[in-house]
């Protein structure tokens, strides 16, 4: 995207190599699967996002990111530059790439427990410079401290701040009030507000000016500037529902980038994370910007058909 006018892109995050198991279903506590073979897919939320913001080709990416010096690093490295993310590497000599554990089930779920490794050695001051960064868009498996300092950086220098909050957990004010556009699902909706299914009560908890709900295959629900959108989402068959969010988020922020409005960049974002739950993997199941024309084009031509 050199050349162009548009803002870039820095995201700030995890990555994880998953090491992927997939049964006929995710099991209980105490309970054991015998599930099939075992894969391993280039992974973790803040992997995912910049690869899905590179892969959507609205702005320039970058990813800040800890990998340990050791072979899970390789596939990461790998998968990232090939998608066009530029990378700011935090080499760790203490610990090893963080790795991730699924589960994924024959319907398509999935349970997933991640040891973050070097992801735990990230820092405030690790944020590379924001000159022409117009999106920081951050997660919650970095350290919260970091998380917290990046997101105070870029709102003093102007930068619009996205968190997806997730993995779920409670935030303190300091880190919301540095936030414009915030991501979550209802579980995440949950931990943040402590209002559990009642949507509208728990985005009316929230002081932050634009939230978006993920609702899976009922599409989502934002609330920006006081207004309340909806768009359903896209029909698929699905295989793995792993990085849909991730997907979701990092399509979403480089749409906004590249100058969409919020319907467009909602659209956008649900078809591509429809698209990423018909394939096995994290970024491995993540669309092109081709892809997930295909499918709007599609989706409008059924409409028009419908409608006619
Ligand atoms: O959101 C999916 C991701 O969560 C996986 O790739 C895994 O690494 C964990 O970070």
């Amino acid at each position: 995207m050199s050349g162009s006018n548009h803002l870039s892109v820095l995201v700030a995050g995890s990555a994880n190599l998953d090491f992927v198991v997939r049964a006929s279903h995710v099991p209980a506590p105490g309970e054991t699967v015998l599930g099939r073979e075992l894969a391993t897919f280039p992974g973790g939320k803040g992997a995912n996002q910049a690869l899905a913001c590179a892969r959507a080709g609205g702005a320039a990416t970058r990813l800040l990111l800890a990998l340990g010096e050791d072979a899970y690093a390789e596939p990461i490295e790998r998968s990232l530059r090939e998608a066009g993310v530029e990378l700011s590497i935090r080499r760790s000599r203490d610990r090893a790439t963080g790795t991730a554990f699924v589960c994924v089930s024959d319907s398509g779920e999935n349970a997933i427990t991640v040891a973050p490794g070097a992801n735990a050695d990230l820092r405030g001051e690790d944020l590379p410079a924001l000159d022409g960064v117009g999106w920081l868009l951050l997660q919650l498996e970095t350290p919260l401290g970091a998380v917290d300092a990046w997101a105070r950086r870029a709102r003093e220098a102007g930068v619009s701040v996205a968190l997806n909050a997730a993995p779920a957990r409670a935030l303190p004010a300091s880190l919301l009030d540095c936030v414009d556009l915030l991501i979550v699902n209802e579980g995440e909706l949950a931990a943040l507000t402590g209002i559990a299914g009642d949507l509208d009560a728990g985005l009316a908890a929230l002081r932050v000016p634009r939230v978006i709900v993920t609702l899976g295959a009922r599409g989502c629900l934002a609330r920006i500037d006081g207004q309340h959108l909806r768009q359903d989402a896209f029909a698929v068959e699905v295989v793995d529902t792993t990085a849909a969010g991730d997907t979701f988020c990092g399509v979403l922020v480089a749409a906004l980038a590249g100058g969409a409005d919020i319907p467009d960049a909602l659209r956008r974002a649900c078809a591509a994370s429809a698209l990423a739950c018909t394939r096995l993997g994290a970024q491995t199941s993540v669309p092109t910007h081709a892809e997930v024309e295909q499918l709007l084009q599609t989706a409008d031509a059924a409409a028009f058909v419908g409608g006619a």
